[in-house]
């Protein structure tokens, strides 16, 4: 990994404070919590060996082949606007990767409830939000983000559902630009986090979801119900209708599509 071209595009030139760079890492989000990073950094690794996802899920990623960072972040936010940062992280790296590989016409990355990366329909990208200080009118973040970008190998049991940007391009692209891409962005429009109405519109118009029929897990008690996608609201809930009529608003969980 090119920690020199990082270093010199994010700290000199004053975005980040610091870039920690590991050859190797359990996982990135667990190194900035224990360490009690401050913000405007990022934990990267060239491997890591025990990434985490959603729902204690395990995060996969290639050697030296894919992108697992976490961007320590503070924000002066109230307890019931924690998932714009969710979603505005999730819409800067949406905007990220359909500017960077727009020279692939056939590469639409889109969003997917609440905080994947989707293309041709599999995940490509996944995001891990963990929060140091609830109580704390400064809350510090820890945005853990994965991106399968130069994975060559999609393991059999996951590929009918995961892909990685090389399999879609085959060809391999450099990460590091991808990364000072999404760092870019992402200071650059902090302002949307203050403008709920504003930022759920955008991220609706870089999803592919409104409409479509869904199998919704409640991860919580894993009960699955088939509905209709009606809309994500400003609170980040997703409303759907169910196939008994119902309507009903869910704040997590994860969905699946029917086709
Ligand atoms: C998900 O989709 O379930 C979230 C995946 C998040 C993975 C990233 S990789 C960098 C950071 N460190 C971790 O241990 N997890 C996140």
């Amino acid at each position: 990994m090119n920690v020199e071209l990082l270093n010199k595009t994010l700290v000199k030139e004053n975005l980040l404070r610091y870039i920690i760079h590991f050859e190797e890492l359990d996982s990135t989000n667990n190194y900035a919590k224990e360490n009690n990073l401050p913000g405007d950094g990022i934990v990267i690794t060239s491997h890591q060996k025990a990434g985490k996802g959603r729902f204690g899920r395990k995060w996969l990623s290639a050697y030296d082949e894919d992108l697992t960072f976490t961007l320590t972040k503070k924000f002066k936010i109230n307890i019931d606007n924690l998932h714009l940062v969710n979603f505005y992280t999730s819409y800067i790296l949406s905007e990220t990767l359909n500017s960077f590989f727009s020279n692939y016409p056939h590469l639409r990355f889109h969003l997917k409830w609440p905080n994947d990366i989707l293309v041709n329909q599999k995940k490509v990208s996944g995001i891990l939000l963990e929060i140091r200080n609830l109580n704390e009118e400064e809350k510090i973040f820890h945005i853990g983000i994965g991106i399968n970008v130069n994975k060559a190998l999609i393991p059999e049991d996951i590929s009918h559902k995961a892909t990685s940007i090389f399999h879609e391009t085959h060809k391999s692209h450099e990460i590091e630009k991808i990364l000072i891409m999404f760092v870019e962005k992402f200071y650059e429009c902090l302002n949307l986090i203050n403008e709920d109405s504003k930022l759920m519109t955008l991220w609706k118009n870089n999803s592919d979801l409104l409409g479509k029929q869904v199998r919704f897990l409640v991860v919580a008690d894993s009960h699955e119900e088939e509905a209709k996608i009606i809309n994500i609201e400003n609170d980040g809930g997703l409303k759907v209708l169910l196939s008994d009529g119902n309507i009903k608003k869910f704040h997590s969980g994860e969905i699946t599509f029917v086709y």
